[in-house]
C-alpha cells in the first residue's frame, strides 16, 4: 500500500507561482505605449521577495482557500507594493537611486513614467481584485475593501507615507512612530495576512486570531526595515543602506536604540505566533514566516 506524501509547497514554490501570475497578468513590454510596461515589469520583476503574496497564499491556505485564488489575489498583493515601492523612491518622497539591487524606475524611466508606472500598477491590482473567481461575490468585495482602506488615508499607507515625510523640529513620540510603522507598512502586511483568510470564508475566532497575527508582524517588519537600514549593506539590501538617518527619518533604532528595538521586534513576533495556538501545527508555516521576517538580512 503506498502512502500520499502531502510535500509543503517551499517559499521559492509560491514565489514562482506568483511571478508566473504577474507575468501572465501585467501588458508584455512590446504592447504600446511601450514605455510604460517596460517600467512596470522593471519594478515588478527587479527581485521582490514576494512576502505579501507568501503571507496571503499561506493565510488562507490554513484556512483551506483555494490556491490559484490565493495566488491570484498575491499577484494584486504584490503590484499594489511594487507601486508603493516606485514612488517611495521618487525624489520628491526618499529620492532612491537603488531598489531590489537594480536602478530605481525613475532613475531609468524618468520620474513622469515613473509616477504613471506606480499609478498603472495600483489600477491593475484593483481591476485583477474584481476580476477574481473562486469565491463568493460578496467575499471578493470584502477583499477589495480591506486592501483599499490598507492603503489609503486615514489610517492606511498613504497616511504613513505622509506623516513619514513631514519635517520635524524635534524626535516624533512613541505614538507617532508606531503610527506612522503600523500605517506605511504595518497594514498592507496586515490585509495580506486578512485577505488570504477572506478568501476562505473563515468564521470569526479565525479572522481574529490571524488579524492578530498580521497587525503584530507588520509592525515587526517595518521595525526589521529600520535596523537593516542601520546594520545592513547597500549590496545586502539592494537598496540604500543608512539613508534613514541622513533623511533624519523617525525610526524605532533612532528612538529606542538597536537593541531595544530587537527587543520589541522579537516579543511582537511572539505575540503574532502565539495568536496561532489554537491552529495547533498547522500554524507553522506562518510562525516560520514571521521568525524569518525579524531574522532576515536583506
Ligand atoms: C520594503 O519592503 C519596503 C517596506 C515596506 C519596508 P520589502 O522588504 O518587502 O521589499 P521587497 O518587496 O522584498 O523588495
Ligand atoms: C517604505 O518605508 C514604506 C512604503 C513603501 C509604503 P521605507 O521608506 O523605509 O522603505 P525602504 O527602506 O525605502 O524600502
Ligand atoms: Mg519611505
Ligand atoms: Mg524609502
Ligand atoms: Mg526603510
Amino acid at each position: 500500500m503506498s502512502a500520499t506524501v502531502q510535500v509543503r509547497p517551499s517559499l521559492d514554490d509560491l514565489r514562482t507561482l506568483v511571478d508566473r501570475d504577474l507575468d501572465y497578468l501585467l501588458p508584455a513590454s512590446n504592447v504600446y505605449p511601450e514605455s510604460i510596461h517596460r517600467a512596470m515589469r522593471h519594478s515588478i520583476f527587479a527581485g521582490g521577495k514576494r512576502l505579501r503574496p507568501i503571507l496571503c497564499i499561506e493565510s488562507g491556505g490554513l484556512l483551506g482557500a483555494p490556491i490559484g485564488l490565493l495566488a491570484r489575489v498575491g499577484a494584486a498583493l504584490e503590484m499594489i507594493h511594487t507601486y508603493s515601492l516606485i514612488h517611495d523612491d521618487l525624489p520628491a518622497l526618499d529620492n532612491d537611486d537603488l531598489r531590489r539591487g537594480k536602478p530605481t524606475c525613475h532613475v531609468v524611466f524618468g520620474e513622469a513614467i515613473a509616477i504613471l508606472a506606480g499609478d498603472a500598477l495600483l489600477t491593475l491590482a484593483f481591476r485583477v481584485l474584481s476580476e477574481l473567481q473562486g469565491a463568493p461575490p460578496e467575499r471578493l468585495v470584502q477583499i477589495i475593501r480591506e486592501l483599499a482602506s490598507a492603503i489609503g488615508t486615514p489610517e492606511g499607507m498613504i497616511a504613513g507615507q505622509v506623516a513619514d515625510l513631514e519635517p520635524r523640529r524635534q524626535p516624533v513620540t512613541p505614538h507617532v512612530l508606531e503610527f506612522i510603522h503600523r500605517a506605511k507598512t504595518g497594514g498592507l502586511l496586515r490585509a495580506s495576512v486578512r485577505s488570504g483568510a477572506l478568501a476562505a470564508n473563515p468564521n470569526g475566532e479565525d479572522l481574529s486570531r490571524l488579524t492578530t497575527y498580521g497587525e503584530k508582524v507588520g509592525l515587526a517588519f517595518q521595525i526589521a526595515d529600520d535596523l537593516l537600514d542601520v546594520l545592513g549593506t547597500s549590496a545586502q539590501l539592494g537598496k540604500t543602506a543608512g539613508k534613514d538617518k541622513r533623511q533624519s527619518k523617525a525610526t524605532y533604532p533612532s528612538l529606542y536604540g538597536i537593541e531595544e528595538s530587537r527587543r520589541i521586534a522579537r516579543q511582537l513576533v511572539d505575540e503574532a505566533c502565539a495568536a496561532l495556538d489554537p491552529f495547533a501545527a498547522r500554524g507553522d508555516p506562518l510562525r516560520e514566516i514571521a521568525r524569518l521576517l525579524i531574522e532576515r538580512t536583506a
